[in-house]
């Protein structure tokens, strides 16, 4: 260990010899910055090391969100030769960067977008699973990136965090835009947090007395417990999952992503599912107790009432290739009233082509959109007031960013909706 030659980042972080040295800027100005941030995060959340990560996923991607004091942040990082030096992948952007006219989007906002885009592929940031890239997506765990059991990685996409954590036990807080790009470049993140074991123990032990009939209904109860939950770690028992059965995967991505938006739930963990909850007991013995009953509130909570939706939207987070299966049975055969658009990873995409369902849901009158969030675009600048969406995180984003009404419900309500036009 190397005392640390930054004075304001304080000895109480024990740095290697090879981060000493990028702290003292002997790997170029870039990684002494990234190496700053990474270690001035750490300080700040009581970290008493580094902790070497498997990967990364970057949040604050969309032009729209960025903006051009982003672009120019990005750029400038870039052009200082700036190379991430693990497998970094890209949280989505406001639009498909391919079929982003058909989507509505204006040439000058897709150029910007693309330049954001074109500045992290110059930092060497690429597809999950060694496919090149970028191929923006805020579910890498489908794609190729899976962190294994234990595993640290720093991810931002707080769905993606709660589905690494939880799902497949890896570990991860949730890391913000500029922290998880310095994560990148450095292959580091402080070792706080969820990357404890000691502080990955449940709080919330949460008694499930209702039917989960659909993904939508994990996501209502995402929704509600979110809530109650705040930050604290959900314990659930009580669900009608099994681990290996049709759509157990998309279940819980739905559930830890409504968790994360109406709460700030990291990690949650479910009886005789979860790898955590299989390893042995994870209630701490400190914890609250809370019961559901009900999944209407979750729904009513997210829904505006007298909103009449000009758009439905599947794939928040983006759909897995069941998912979007699900979708094209629905609609096979039927005329859609409404635009319906189901957001999803490239690779995703292609599969769903290859196999045909793209096809059928085109026949029906709905569109699959590669790499693109709805929550983070200019929604109502691409002509729609008011979404229906089968996702409690999907609602309360499109309020609450992109700023338009929402209904939230099951995707058979969704489909209904498309084909009735609300009539
Ligand atoms: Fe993904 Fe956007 Fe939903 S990032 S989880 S599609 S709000």
């Amino acid at each position: 260990m190397l005392p640390n030659p930054k004075p304001e980042i304080q000895n109480r972080i024990r740095l290697t010899a090879e981060e000493g040295a990028w702290l003292a800027g002997e790997a170029g100005p870039a990684i002494r910055r990234a190496m700053e941030i990474v270690a001035a995060l750490a300080q700040i959340y009581g970290a008493e090391r580094l902790t070497p990560v498997a990967s990364v996923q970057i949040s604050g991607v969309s032009y729209r969100n960025i903006g051009a004091a982003g672009l120019a942040f990005l750029r400038k990082w870039a052009d200082e030769g700036a190379s991430v030096r693990v497998p970094t992948t890209l949280n989505p952007a406001a639009m498909d960067l391919e079929a982003w006219a058909e989507q509505g989007f204006d040439p000058t906002f897709a150029t910007q977008q693309q330049a954001v885009i074109a500045a992290f592929a110059r930092m060497g940031v690429g597809g999950a699973g060694g496919e090149s890239g970028p191929f923006p997506t805020c579910t890498p765990y489908l794609v190729g990136n899976v962190p294994r059991l234990g595993e640290s990685v720093a991810w931002a996409e707080s769905s993606a965090v709660a589905y690494a954590n939880s799902v497949l036990g890896a570990r991860t807080n949730r890391e913000g835009g500029p922290g998880a790009i310095a994560a990148a470049l450095v292959g580091r993140t402080g070792a706080y947090g969820l990357h404890l074991a000691e502080n990955r123990r449940a709080t919330l032990h949460v008694r499930v007395r209702v039917a989960l009939r659909t993904i939508s209904d994990y996501s209502a109860l995402g929704a509600l417990v979110g809530q109650r939950a705040g930050s604290r770690i959900p314990y659930f028992e009580g669900l009608p999952l099994e681990r290996g059965a049709p759509l157990w995967e998309e279940n819980l991505k739905a559930l830890g992503a409504a968790l994360a938006a109406t709460g700030a739930v990291g990690v949650f963990h479910v009886a005789g599912v979860t790898p955590e909850a299989l390893a042995g007991p994870v209630l701490a013995p400190a914890h609250e107790t809370t019961t559901v009953a009900d999944l209407a509130p979750g729904y009513a909570a997210l829904t505006d009432a007298a909103a009449r939706p000009a758009l439905i939207w599947i794939g928040c987070p983006h759909a897995s290739l069941a998912e979007i299966a699900l979708v094209a049975e629905l609609v096979r055969g039927k005329r859609l009233r409404l635009p319906l658009w189901i957001t999803c990873a490239r690779p995703v995409k292609a599969a769903a082509v290859a196999q045909g369902l793209a096809g059928d849901i085109a026949a029906a009158g709905g569109r699959l959109y590669a790499d693109a969030c709805l929550a983070i675009a200019p929604v109502r600048d691409l002509g729609f007031a008011a979404v229906m969406t089968p996702s409690a995180k999907g609602a309360c984003y499109l309020r609450n960013l992109a700023g338009v009404s929402a209904r939230f419900g099951t995707l058979e309500e969704c489909i209904h909706m498309a084909v009735t036009g609300g009539e």
